[in-house]
């Protein structure tokens, strides 16, 4: 929503001072999936794909906003909240006691929000709501942005407030994104170091349309059985394993359990990589490592789906496209594909209608930017 409109409809709703504007982007992962609860590494980019809120401070210690997304109301008061159902408004909870707990002492504030990224498609639209709640609650309660710090936060108020074992990558992304830039990030120390795309490419956020139910459970699962590979290995994570160090001793290891090290141990090496390859303006060799990223994801780590091999096959075939791949924790959502930049739209044409054509329904396609992470766009 523009600004303007936002600013609208905040005084439509609460009268009529000026509001600020906070936002967060949602993000995609162009390589590292599955790495950064291991340690490892990951190379997302934050997009122009985000939520916003309009909003001003209140001086009794509640808190109201409304979705304009959901047409609903969400109250709370700082002073005293409890865990509730399933609901949008336990991301918000979730941050405020994350920053309660760390010892910020926050202020109430009143505002109308609206986003526009596509809620269970993997672009994060839950990462974005925590930071950009967060965002809110600096500015209002006059503390500084830091963006590693805020990430931290709002993993924690997703792990223990809201019950998602999520890692660090999508959190960070939003708090700490770059324009024009991919970031690449080290999990274990969270440096972050950011890399232009190479010249002449465009990243194309492909939704294949289909949800899955079971993604906690998997993941949870996947998540088990990396701590397992790590234990086999005696380190603290997979992160401290090299793939020789697995080639010479993986023989003995359960057969499930060798496929998921294998996995993270080959993806981190390929996020360096492609680190490499952008640097060097390589976009074949980047896409290479994108498609072998996917293999192994779909092989190894088995979380891939019928329709994003479908996507990624049919994006792959195309000769504008340089390499493609499911994007973030998978079984359904998004693959991203980075392709020539001048014929970025008729890319998202060819492989719209044959994806529709084998699928039998359709799919959503974005040309993505990459953007700044959260922070305020507009003060009073
Ligand atoms: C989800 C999680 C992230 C990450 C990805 C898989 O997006 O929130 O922390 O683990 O899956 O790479």
């Amino acid at each position: 929503m523009e600004n303007q409109k936002l600013i609208e409809a905040y005084q439509h709703r609460r009268g009529n001072q000026i509001p600020s504007i906070a936002r967060a982007p949602g993000r995609v992962n162009l390589i590292g999936d599955h790495t950064d609860y291991n340690d490892g590494f990951v190379m997302p980019m934050a997009i122009d794909r985000e939520i916003k809120i309009a909003f001003t401070p209140r001086t009794d210690g509640k808190l109201c906003l409304f979705s304009i997304d959901f047409q609903e109301e969400f109250s709370m008061d700082l002073s005293s909240f409890e865990k509730g159902e399933s609901h949008w408004g336990e991301y918000i909870k979730g941050i405020a006691w994350a920053l309660q707990e760390r010892g910020y002492s926050l202020k109430g504030w009143q505002g109308v929000m609206s986003g526009n990224i596509p809620k269970g498609a993997g672009l994060s639209s839950s990462a974005a709501l925590e930071l950009v709640a967060a965002v809110v609650f600096s500015r209002v309660s006059r503390f500084p942005w830091a963006p590693k710090e805020m990430a931290l936060l709002a993993q924690k108020a997703e792990n223990q407030w809201v019950g998602v074992n999520c890692g660090i990558m999508d959190q960070l992304i939003s708090a700490a994104g770059e324009k024009d830039h991919a970031l690449f990030m080290d999990c274990r120390n969270l440096e972050t170091q950011s890399v232009p795309m190479p010249k002449g490419t465009a990243v194309i956020v492909m939704d294949t349309g289909t949800r899955r139910g079971l993604v906690d459970s998997a993941y949870n699962e996947r998540r088990e059985q990396c701590e397992r590979a790590s234990f086999f290995f005696n380190v603290p994570a997979l992160r401290d394993v090299s793939m020789q160090t697995f080639q010479d001793s993986c023989e003995s290891m359960d057969e499930l359990i060798k496929k998921r090290a294998r996995h993270v141990i080959g993806e981190n090496q390929r996020v360096i990589l492609a680190v490499e390859a952008m640097k060097k303006n390589q976009a074949s060799e980047l896409g290479k490592f994108l498609y072998e990223s996917h293999v192994s994801l779909r092989d190894d780590f088995e979380v891939s789906s019928e329709a994003l091999n479908l996507l990624v096959e049919i994006a792959m075939k195309d000769d504008a496209c340089y390499g493609a791949r499911m994007t973030g924790a998978g079984f359904g959502g998004c693959a991203v594909a980075v392709v020539k930049d001048h014929e970025a739209q008729a890319f998202m044409d060819r492989i719209s209608s044959a994806f529709r054509i084998k699928a039998s329904h359709s799919g959503e396609f974005y040309l993505c930017q990459a953007m700044d992470g959260a922070g305020v766009i507009e003060q009073c």
